[in-house]
């Protein structure tokens, strides 16, 4: 089968006019909020919005807001071309791909802040990070109008960041979560992995191999998390270069660091490790 190509959209009032007919038509839509260089992890979410909409809409923006001073917004991979083709073949109707200047236009002085959960963990390495994802979503979500999201559970913070704006603000979003997507040896799919040098890629599976350790210890009845840190820490910096910006067993709705594993209460266990400038993240959840 050969889909047809999707087709582009840059204007968000265009977007969301279309959205709007779509919806008065009685279709169900669905959005995959993406930054484009699309992988197999990308691929899995449109296919799965595939499988439970009528129209399917891929959008594909560099969002400035989320990213620090220090991070890697310049060299962030962009291939619109190429982009727009995974995301057909993968069963995309609608790519919205708007410049900067249409997200944010002179004078845009509107933000979504949520707190609590974006305190810890990534927000806590990346101060801003979690407000400029916020108010990109809270934006698309208006102009795309979808009855549901995908998200991937690799980014798990986002996640539970998300749901708690929709809970907040009364949006009449539904959330759907994919399994996070995965190389052979266990490294996640990251549009940052091609930063790696050769090196650094043949140790980046430790990030789950710590996490399947910490699972591991978790299963074998382990209830003290500090040692199932500890062990995981261990592991990084023994078999590694990695530098460990956090590793953490936090409840996995509040996002606070748990100090005793209870069974039957879901942990998510967290890391994030440095491999030069590169940083990755990966989590796994672990019911005790
Ligand atoms: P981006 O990093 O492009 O990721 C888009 C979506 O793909 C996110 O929901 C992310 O969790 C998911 N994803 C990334 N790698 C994955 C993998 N290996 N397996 C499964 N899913 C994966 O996340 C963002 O963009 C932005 O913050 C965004 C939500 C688009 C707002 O700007």
């Amino acid at each position: 089968m050969n889909p047809k190509r999707a087709l582009v959209i840059s204007s968000s009032t265009a977007m969301q006019r279309t959205a709007l007919s779509h919806r008065e038509g009685g279709r169900r839509i669905g959005v995959v909020p993406t930054m484009g260089a699309l992988h197999r992890g990308h691929l899995a979410l449109i296919s799965r919005a595939r499988e439970l909409a009528d129209v399917v809409v891929t959008t594909i923006f560099v969002n400035p807001l989320q990213f620090g001073e220090s991070e890697d917004l310049l060299r962030y991979p962009r291939n619109l071309e190429k982009d727009v083709e995974l995301a057909s073949d993968a069963g995309t109707d609608l790519v919205f791909a708007p410049s900067n200047e249409e997200v944010y236009p002179a004078g845009f002085s509107t933000y979504v802040e949520v707190e609590g959960v974006t305190g810890p963990l990534e927000g806590k390495s990346r101060p801003g990070h979690f407000r400029g994802v916020t108010t990109v979503v809270a934006k698309l979500f208006q102009i795309t109008q979808p009855h549901f999201a995908v998200f991937g559970q690799k980014d798990a913070q986002q996640v539970v960041v998300v749901k708690k704006m929709l809970r907040d603000l009364e949006m009449p979003v539904e959330i759907v979560v994919v399994p996070t997507v995965r190389e052979p040896d266990g490294l996640a799919l990251s549009s940052r992995n091609v930063h790696l040098t050769a090196q650094q890629r043949s140790e980046a599976p430790i990030l789950y191999r710590a996490l399947r350790l910490g699972e591991q210890i978790l299963q074998d009845g382990e209830r003290n998390c500090d040692a199932v840190r500890g062990s995981m820490r261990d592991l990084i910096a023994s078999r590694s270069s990695g530098s460990i910006d956090y590793v953490s067993i936090a409840d996995g709705e509040e996002l606070e660091e748990s100090v005793d594993a209870r069974p039957g209460h879901p942990l998510l266990l967290s890391l994030a490790v440095r491999f030069g400038t590169t940083r990755l993240i990966d989590n796994v959840t672990v019911v005790p």
